[in-house]
């Protein structure tokens, strides 16, 4: 069975191991930021009890923003990502916002193409923004308000 929680910050542990284990991109200070942000939720995916993916999303105005979003290696290209995603969208979806927005590198092709699946756009583009110099690729989805 999958299912889709919302993360509290007394299991700050859980997304900090999943990130050490995966792109490393916060330390715990900064995990525990994120909890404490205005707007924020951070949603997990869950099979077998173990929580298999993070998702760190910011509602600002009308806008949602995709600060944070990874499936655990082992769990990858079996579709979770995916289960993940088309729930965030349908909760945008019921809070009315009208895009979702987020940030990757533009070397990393397979977040890429994962996205397009979801028909995400390039909209903008920062150049040099990561530590290896890659160019980050700014994103974003309309969304139909119900
Ligand atoms: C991007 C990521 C979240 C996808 O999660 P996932 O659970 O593996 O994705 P899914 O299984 O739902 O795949 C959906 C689609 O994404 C694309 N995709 C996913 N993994 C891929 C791969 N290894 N190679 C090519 N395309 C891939 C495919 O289009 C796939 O559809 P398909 O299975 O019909 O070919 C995952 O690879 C990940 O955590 N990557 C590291 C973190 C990251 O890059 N996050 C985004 C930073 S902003």
């Amino acid at each position: 069975m999958i299912s889709i929680k919302q993360i509290n910050e007394k299991d700050i542990d859980l997304c900090y191991e999943l990130d050490s284990n995966t792109i490393s991109l916060w330390s715990k200070k900064q995990w525990a930021n994120e909890f404490k942000k205005e707007g924020t939720k951070i949603f997990g995916i869950i099979t077998r009890n173990l929580v298999i993916g993070i998702c760190v999303f910011q509602v600002v105005l009308d806008e949602g923003q995709i600060n944070y979003f990874v499936v655990s290696k082992r769990f990858r290209k079996k579709g979770f990502g995916s289960y993940l995603m088309s729930n965030l969208i349908k909760k945008c979806e019921k809070l009315n916002l009208n895009k979702l927005l987020l940030e990757v590198s533009q070397s990393n092709v397979i977040a890429e193409r994962f996205y397009s699946r979801f028909d995400f756009s390039t909209v903008g583009i920062r150049k040099n923004y990561y530590k290896d110099g890659s160019h980050a690729l700014l994103k974003e989805k309309k969304l139909t308000t119900k």
